[in-house]
């Protein structure tokens, strides 16, 4: 997983808690880094999960409720970073269907060894759109929070539903998306 995940989940629990509350769970984890984590780094899933994992008994928060807050703190602060992603797009919809051919394309131009999930598409109809995640990562919960926090940024809640199933031996999820009518860019 990039350093820039694990700075963002720094700054999730600094500022939903504090900096303290990050320092404990830092020194409480036995991690396989043992230097800071930077942005570029690349650094093992292992040590994310114990992080988390180490955070959610910190904090008394469980693990599923965690990672979905994390995505949706995670959405505002991607689209800060990378306003080009997201200001070229007026409705969320538009906005969700580049993450597979435009944003996860450049994040691994830009990030050597990034490691982006697969996303696929079906559009049932003008306030649908079904996501096909795979990933071995299975970040369920995280891509959930991510899309609140699309909603949230377009001012226009969106509705999922997962399903998962299996395809040629490996998991995938299927969230099932409704949008309302209105929506708008707020950049
Ligand atoms: C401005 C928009 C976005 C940017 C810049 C961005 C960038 C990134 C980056 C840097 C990673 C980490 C890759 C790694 O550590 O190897 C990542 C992972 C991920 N992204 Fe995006 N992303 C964006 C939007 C989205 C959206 C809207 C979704 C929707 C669900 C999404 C789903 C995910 C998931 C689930 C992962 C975790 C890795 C995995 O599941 O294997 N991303 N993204």
């Amino acid at each position: 997983m990039k350093g820039v995940v694990f700075n963002l989940f720094e700054q999730f629990i600094s500022e939903n808690w504090s900096e303290e509350i990050y320092e404990q769970i830092l020194e409480e984890c036995s991690l396989e880094t043992a230097e800071p984590f930077v942005g570029p780094g690349t650094y093992p899933d292992a040590d994310f999960l114990a992080l988390v994992v180490k955070a959610t008994e910190t904090v008394g928060v469980e693990l599923p409720v965690a990672i979905r807050a994390f995505g949706k703190f995670c959405f505002p602060k991607l689209a800060e970073v990378f306003p080009h992603f997201v200001q070229t797009h007026q409705h969320p919809k538009d906005f969700l269907k580049t993450i597979d051919s435009v944003i996860h394309v450049e994040v691994r131009k830009l990030f050597k060894d990034a490691e982006t999930p697969e996303f696929r598409y079906e559009d049932p109809g003008p306030q649908q759109l079904v996501l096909i995640y795979k990933s071995p990562r299975k970040l369920y919960e995280f891509a959930e929070g991510l899309l609140e926090g699309v909603g949230e940024y377009f001012q226009s809640p969106i509705q999922y539903t997962r399903t998962v199933r299996v395809e040629n031996e490996q998991e995938v999820a299927i969230f099932e998306l409704t949008f309302s009518e209105a929506a708008v860019c707020v950049s």
